[in-house]
């Protein structure tokens, strides 16, 4: 038996809201991409007949979505900086508050002159590609540790022809020896991996190795901030994200690795999340 647009939607928000607290959207962005329309279509046609297929497909993918299985992982999507990625289960789903560390990237990044950036941990290639379509002249290197997050970004800059060097690496350690930067970016793993937060909303069902870096939290932006003297330049920048209650941790462990004019701004919560800071003396680099 087939169902009516007014219907399904009802049905399929009054299920998904066990999981989500935008469950109206959450079924609307569903039956729209079953019915390969934008969103706007279902509006005024509460009395559309679906197809047996459709409702067919949209109640496998409401189920999905129960258990729970993020949106952009079902619509194979997420907007961000106002461009289309792909999104799938291998890496986070892009958040919001990232464009924050675009937006500080962007004020760094001069429009008319070449600048060396590296993405570190750059998941679904994101952020690299984001400063690379908003800064053509600069050289934009992006790595990660899990090869099928990299299958995704390269997948993701051919989309949007960006073109980047994209670097399986633990950190800086497989980055080729002498490189150096002018601006190292990223939004690293930073729940500690006892924390009930891990547990709620969507975040299981998404890659651990995203969420978390250890027991602390901090183990990755220790790793971050305590070597990117060493491929940075004199007066580089680094930024990176962290959680609301990590700044002052974060701004201790820059200060202790030789950056200054440190900076934090709030995100859309008005919650400390992303922290820049220069390099003021390098002792490591003769660039
Ligand atoms: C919070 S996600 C951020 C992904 C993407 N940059 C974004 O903002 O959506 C952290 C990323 O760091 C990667 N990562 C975790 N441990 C790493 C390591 N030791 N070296 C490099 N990347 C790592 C993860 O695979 C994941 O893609």
């Amino acid at each position: 038996m087939s169902e009516q647009i007014g219907t399904a939607l009802r049905w399929g928000r009054d299920r998904i809201s066990a999981c989500s607290e935008t469950a109206r959207l959450d079924a609307e962005l569903l039956l729209a991409f079953c019915l390969d329309k934008p969103r706007s279509y279902i509006y005024g046609r509460p009395e559309q007949e679906l197809s047996e297929s459709c409702w067919q497909k949209y109640q496998e993918l409401v189920q999905k979505r129960l258990e729970p299985t993020p949106i952009a992982y079902l619509l194979g999507r997420r907007e961000f900086y106002s461009m289309e990625f792909a999104a799938t289960p291998a890496a986070l789903v892009p958040r919001p508050e990232t464009e924050l560390l675009v937006e500080l990237a962007l004020e760094q990044i001069p429009i008319e002159a070449t600048c060396r950036v590296c993405d570190l941990g750059t998941g679904s290639g994101i952020i690299a590609i984001t400063l690379k379509k908003q800064r053509p002249l600069t050289s934009v290197y992006a790595t990660d540790v899990d090869p099928d997050c990299l299958v995704l970004a390269r997948a993701n800059a051919v989309r949007h022809g960006a073109e980047i060097e994209f670097i399986e690496s633990d950190w800086y350690q497989q980055l080729p020896r002498g490189m150096v930067f002018d601006l190292i970016v990223s939004n690293p793993p930073y729940i500690a991996a006892n924390h009930p937060f891990l547990a709620q909303g969507d975040l299981p069902a998404e890659p651990e190795l995203a969420l978390t870096p250890g027991t602390t939290g901090l183990e990755a932006l220790e790793q971050i901030v305590s070597h990117a003297r060493d491929y940075l330049v004199s007066g580089g920048y680094l930024i990176v994200e962290h959680g609301y209650d990590q700044q002052a941790t974060v701004a201790d462990l820059l200060k202790a690795h030789g950056f200054g004019e440190i900076r934090c701004v709030t995100d859309y919560n008005g919650l400390p999340r992303t922290s820049l800071a220069k390099l003021v003396e390098n002792l490591n680099s003769g660039a």
